[in-house]
């Protein structure tokens, strides 16, 4: 990634439309594209968002783009669970400016696998989109295994179907019809590579099959949003006896961002549960952790020792329970 990736820059909302049920396609005209290369699949853009009066990075991949990136589209879903991005993105208009950086690869697609599954979980289609296209453009062997909550919530299903046939399997909760993700991976045969981008939930149950089953680390690829979890966010408070800090942290906000308002020096990179640079040492917890990184392992989750301050959270005993909080006390490296 060359340095001026980093940079931030204007971009113009040229084009909204609802894709899917609480799904918006936003298309923006960066002042700046990218000069002399093509956007590959698997490609984010960071923005910055405003939230509670304060301006925040969030990450959205990009579903499509012009071939010389002068219009750039990303697709967002609109959710109560998330971090308050997805209601900003929503209420963008045609002419609205905001500011992105150039587009940016974490989740680059290898090419010449013997053969490619690609697995979706809702808007996690917007990184899976491209890679899709540009493999039947290659006449690559792929399929593409994608999950929604039904029909109507499913972005870009005509398309994809259009596009790929019977390469492409759906699953609906509506229609009671879900993916296993054991019974999947164990048809990959070897050297076979898996992309993936969706709910911790079904990230979390393919790379559980994955390990059970032996394969290839290296093979399976995947692309976090950080943002969906196990439970509800809500709000909760957050003690750090060492520095004589305690502060709320609101269903819109995480822990880095809470901790780094009251001035707390925090270590991070990603933000999205990856790279385990933001861990915390957790001392104390009234309620339940809810991991939502990517970063450690099942065994280190379940010892609750330890937890991605840019993406986790804790919530109540009693999760449906309207009235109780959760607290933890943590510190910091
Ligand atoms: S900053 Fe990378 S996991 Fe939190």
């Amino acid at each position: 990634m060359n340095a001026s990736a980093h940079e931030w820059q204007d971009a113009e909302v040229v084009a909204t439309a609802e894709v899917a049920d609480r799904i918006r396609r936003i298309t923006l005209r960066p002042s700046r594209p990218p000069q002399g290369r093509t956007v590959q699949p698997g490609e984010h853009l960071k923005v910055l968002v405003g939230i509670d009066g304060s301006e925040v990075k969030r990450s959205y991949s990009i579903v499509d783009a012009a071939p010389d990136g002068s219009d750039v589209s990303l697709t967002v879903f609109h959710t109560p669970n998330s971090r308050g991005g997805s209601a900003y993105m929503h209420s963008l208009q045609v002419g609205d400016t905001l500011r992105v950086t150039q587009p940016q690869q974490n989740f680059p697609l290898r090419i010449g696998a013997p053969r490619y599954v690609l697995v979706a979980g809702g808007i996690g289609i917007t990184a899976i989109r491209g890679m899709a296209s540009l493999l039947r453009r290659l006449g690559a062997d792929y399929s593409i295994h994608y999950a929604a909550r039904s029909p109507e919530a499913m972005a870009y299903r005509e398309e994809l179907i259009a596009e790929h046939g019977d390469r492409l399997t759906t699953y609906f909760d509506s229609e009671s019809v879900f993916l296993d993700a054991h019974a999947l991976i164990s048809t990959m045969e070897a050297g076979a590579e898996l992309y993936m981008c969706g709910p911790i939930r079904l990230m979390d149950a393919i790379r559980r099959a994955w390990r059970e089953l032996e394969l290839d680390p290296t093979n399976l690829r995947f692309e976090t949003f950080g943002n969906s979890g196990w439970y509800e966010a809500r709000r909760f408070r957050v003690n750090l006896p060492r520095l004589g800090v305690s502060t709320e942290i609101g269903a819109n906000e995480t822990i880095l961002e809470a901790l780094q308002k009251i001035g707390v020096a925090m270590m991070y990179d990603c933000r999205r549960g990856e790279c385990g640079l933001c861990q915390v040492k957790v001392t104390d917890v009234d309620g339940r952790i809810d991991h939502r990184d990517v970063f450690f392992s099942d065994r280190q989750k379940n010892a609750s020792e330890k937890l991605c301050a840019c993406v986790s959270r804790v919530v109540p005993h009693d999760p449906i329970s309207a009235t109780s909080t959760a607290q933890l006390t943590i510190d910091v490296p």
